[in-house]
């Protein structure tokens, strides 16, 4: 099979309770458009410098999924479906596919999918390379993480649903995504979230663009006003570690929960509040690294509770790995 891209045409309604708001996260991210990639990923191209912005924590998510994805294809599989719900402009399946296709899988089919029509435009464009790559059958398009999927019963072995998508939706629709999710998932889901308590962002772009941004934790709301003129307010939710867990213990063993980069984008060399000096300091950085890494699963540490009984994680079968930052 050889890849292939489509756009339905689309004009975003969103019948569904929240849907203003819905709309309203479709026009942030469309209005971004290659902006926002840049912002995200860094250079789209290179796929695996991870310099964007979250350069620590996309490491840390792909050495996950490189893990997962090397253990499929140690059992013998050379077949693999991939899906990201709220795809963005693509980079984590191209990352996902372009890795599958070095393993040895012979046959890819991966779909990525997001309301924003031009972070799929985007996307397409930047996959056009994998097309020539035979036994790849890759599929971007529009659509709105809600309701029935088209994938077919435990028809996909890996779904994402990375960086913030679950934080733009409303959180009493959660327990029915997580139920269509395991519906079409038959091995692991992966997702990362926002955190309560995690270093703002505006989302779209860099910090220094805003004039303003501001969260209504209550009634969980985006504001922000840009420099250039735009303004604009979404839903946007902070979880905790627990409420993440409960909203999807019901469909999936939980297998990991962790922090993701509590300490680099608070304390890494960053212009804006640090001396460029620590860009140098080796031991600064080996300093952040033991502190990810002895604190991540402390789940005490952001008062939340622990979520797993003394004997550690519960055996799982088609598991959820999930990470708050
Ligand atoms: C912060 S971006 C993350 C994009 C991508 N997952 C990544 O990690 O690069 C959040 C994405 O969620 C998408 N999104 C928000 N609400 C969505 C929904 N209801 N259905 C599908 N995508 C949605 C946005 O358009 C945006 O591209």
């Amino acid at each position: 099979m050889s890849s292939r891209h489509r756009l339905r045409n689309y004009s975003p309604v969103f019948p569904d309770r929240g849907a203003a708001n819905i709309a309203a996260a479709y026009a942030a991210y469309n209005e971004a458009g290659g902006d926002y990639a840049a912002y995200a990923d860094g250079d789209p191209t290179r796929l695996y410098d991870f310099d964007g912005l979250h350069g620590y924590a996309d490491r840390q998510v792909w050495a996950l999924l490189e893990a997962k994805l090397s253990a499929l294809r140690a059992t013998g599989s050379r077949s693999i479906s991939i899906l990201d719900a709220g795809c963005g402009p693509g980079t984590w399946l191209r990352r996902l596919v372009t890795r599958a296709y070095t393993l040895g899988f012979t046959s890819i089919t991966a779909r990525g999918f997001d309301i924003a029509k031009a972070q799929i435009q985007r996307a397409q464009l930047l996959a056009r390379d994998l097309e020539k790559l035979s036994g790849v059958d890759l599929t971007f398009e529009v659509a709105h993480l809600a309701g029935r999927l088209p994938e077919a019963g435990g028809s996909v072995d890996i779904t994402l649903c990375l960086y913030s998508v679950l934080s733009h939706l409303p959180v009493e629709s959660l327990p029915n995504i997580s139920s269509e999710i395991a519906r079409v998932t038959s091995v692991h889901f992966i997702t990362t979230v926002r955190a309560a308590g995690s270093t703002p962002t505006i989302l779209i772009d860099s910090i220094k663009k805003a004039r303003h941004f501001s969260h209504d934790n209550s009634r969980d709301k985006y504001e922000i006003a840009l420099y250039d003129g735009r303004h604009m307010i979404f839903d946007f939710h902070l979880f905790t570690a627990a409420e993440l867990q409960n909203y999807f213990a019901d469909d999936f063993e939980v297998e990991d929960l962790r922090g993701l980069d509590l300490f680099h984008n608070r304390f890494a060399p960053d212009s804006r509040w640090n001396p460029a000096s620590l860009t140098a300091d080796v031991q600064f950085c080996n300093e952040l690294e033991r502190l990810e890494e002895n604190l991540c699963q402390k789940i005490r540490f952001h008062g939340t509770g622990d979520p797993f009984p003394a004997g550690g994680a519960p055996p799982r079968n088609r598991d959820l790995e999930m990470s708050w930052k």
